[in-house]
Parts: structure tokens; C-alpha cells; sequence
């Protein structure tokens, strides 16, 4: 089976990219005290996961998925409230791609039930995350706040 993260890290060979974690700046605040203070805490937990496919220690890499998967999915809870609440009226897009990242999650889940990730494999899915979050924050959940214009129930 060949997963999301394999595909990119065909790609990521091609451009010659290689990157590490996360660091936070003013282009990552969407403006909403609740959802900024959350983005850096997972950006956090993304750096965790960076910090571990440097030493490749595989309880490291499956602790800090864990610890990555769980906050996203309380955050994501989280943030599709406000919108619920707020009557958002690009929830269902907004929600459909928190909604792909999650089965993307459960494809890693079911390799790290079978057998350790490799150092490639898990290079490209720290890339990977990197690049959807910073995107995801960037371009979807930026479209919160423009929208409701700091009037948020
Ligand atoms: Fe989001």
C-alpha cells in the first residue's frame, strides 16, 4: 500500500526540499486568541515529531505521533465549534479537510501498527505535516476570521 506521505517524498526528492519544523510568525495568527494559542501548541507537538525523526529512536516517533494526533483532534473539535457556533458558511469544506487529515492519520496508525517507520518514510511525513499545517492555517482557518470579522459567538 502506498500511503499520502510516500507520494510527496517522491516529490519532495524532485524539488530538492528538505526542511525541518515549524517556527511560528505573525502569518500564522489568524487573529482569534482561542485558535492562535491552540496552532502553537500543535505547532509544538509538529516540532515534537521533527525533534524525533532526527534521533529516529522509534518509541520517540510513535509517543510523539501520539501526542501530535491527539491534540489535533481536540483542536479540531475545537475550532469546527466556533464555526458551528458562529454559523460559518464554509464549515463543511472547512470540515471536509479537517476530516482527511484524520484518515490521513489513521493510514500512519495502521503502518505503525504493522511495523516501524522508516528514516524516508518518516522525513517525508514530518514535510508533510509541516506543510499542511502551515497551509491549513494559512488559507482555511485564516477564512474564519476574515469572515466573521472578529465577531465571533
Ligand atoms: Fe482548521
Amino acid at each position: 500500500m502506498e500511503l499520502w506521505f510516500q507520494r510527496f517524498f517522491t516529490f519532495r526528492r524532485f524539488l530538492g526540499v528538505s526542511g525541518m519544523g515549524v517556527e511560528w510568525d505573525e502569518s500564522l495568527s489568524v487573529g482569534i486568541g482561542i485558535i492562535d494559542d491552540q496552532h502553537r501548541k500543535l505547532i509544538e507537538r509538529v516540532n515534537a515529531f521533527a525533534d524525533a525523526t532526527e534521533s529516529m529512536d522509534s518509541r520517540e516517533i510513535e509517543n510523539t505521533i501520539n501526542y501530535l494526533t491527539g491534540y489535533v483532534i481536540q483542536h479540531f473539535g475545537a475550532e469546527e465549534l466556533i464555526m458551528i457556533r458562529n454559523r460559518y458558511p464554509r464549515f463543511k469544506e472547512h470540515r471536509d479537510e479537517h476530516s482527511s487529515f484524520v484518515k490521513q492519520v489513521f493510514d500512519v496508525f495502521s503502518l505503525l501498527g504493522e511495523r516501524p517507520m522508516t528514516k524516508e518514510e518518516a522525513v517525508a511525513l514530518r514535510d508533510t505535516l509541516v506543510r499542511w499545517v502551515t497551509h491549513h492555517i494559512r488559507v482555511t482557518d485564516h477564512g474564519i476570521s476574515e469572515t466573521t470579522k472578529g465577531a465571533l459567538a
